[in-house]
């Protein structure tokens, strides 16, 4: 990877996983570099849901070993890995709010469960995760009465109400219209800026992945066939990624 210069925050190094039969990822490697957007891009079942999961330690390669921050996650105990994830949030692909608490009380989900604010702090926290999203006027709101983009975008409130130092955003666009895609990854952009902090996106909609990604990572049959700076991925002469990037039916990605 050409980040030679650029801290590593988490790193899957090597990792197979695989669902009963199905090899999943295959010996794959991936740096996530501090302080940067890294998109993630690969066909539909891929595994990059799955390589998020790994990052947040919510599965455990058979082979190879995930890193945060130089220690390594597949490990430790409940306890370790606890403190771990209280700096990693995962904004998952479909938006799980709660549908019987307001989206106040989603938000505060992660302040109450590994904070000890008072119930004025959690309110003021709340609030603010809110308002950057734009959405401080849904406070006493339930979920079913926002649209889909407003869910998606409290879905980010409550990713970081806690300010994580990476965040790790699944398909945060996939569904919307292009208006309310636009708006998602400025907020994407937004957020990185307030938290100043890490974000790996995975993410189909090329646009919106060239408006926001420092790196692309490609993932191709269990690995991360490359992985570079937006602009050397889009001149790339893998054929594979320009194949996918050209949404072309000719080329090596059988389909
Ligand atoms: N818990 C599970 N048990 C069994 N198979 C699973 C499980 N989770 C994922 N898979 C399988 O692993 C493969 C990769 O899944 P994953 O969700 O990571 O793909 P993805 O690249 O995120 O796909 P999509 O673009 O559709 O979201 C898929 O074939 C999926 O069916
Ligand atoms: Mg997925």
């Amino acid at each position: 990877m050409n980040q030679d210069a650029r801290k590593v925050i988490a790193r899957i190094d090597n990792a197979t996983l695989a669902f009963g039969d199905k090899v999943v990822l295959k010996n794959l490697s991936f740096d996530v570099a501090e302080g940067a957007i890294t998109c993630v891009i690969g066909l539909s079942g891929a595994g990059k849901s799955t390589i998020l999961r790994l990052l947040d330690g919510l599965l455990l390669p058979s082979e190879g070993h995930v890193y945060v921050r130089g220690e390594d996650i597949c490990h430790m105990n409940e306890e370790q890995l606890n403190r771990v994830r209280q700096k990693i949030s995962l904004s998952f692909q479909f938006s799980a709010l709660l549908d019987s608490l307001t989206v106040g009380e989603n938000v505060a989900l992660p302040l109450r469960e590994h904070t000890k604010l008072s119930e004025a702090e959690i309110r003021k926290t709340v609030l603010d995760a809110l308002d950057s999203v734009g959405l401080a006027h849904t406070y006493d709101n339930l979920p079913n009465e926002l649209s889909g983009g407003m869910l998606k975008r409290a879905g980010f409130a409550r990713a970081i109400v806690t300010r994580p130092d990476l965040v790790l955003y699944d398909e945060p666009t996939t569904g919307l219209d292009p208006i309310v895609t636009n708006l998602i990854t400025d907020t994407i952009l937004k957020l990185r800026q307030k938290l100043h902090g890490t974000a790996v996106v995975i993410s189909h909609d090329l646009p919106s992945i060239f408006a926001m990604a420092d790196y692309i990572a490609m993932l191709f049959e269990g690995a991360i066939i490359a992985c570079d700076t937006a602009e050397s991925i889009r001149s790339s002469t893998n054929p594979i990624v320009q194949q996918f990037l050209q949404g072309s039916e000719v080329g090596p990605i059988p389909i």
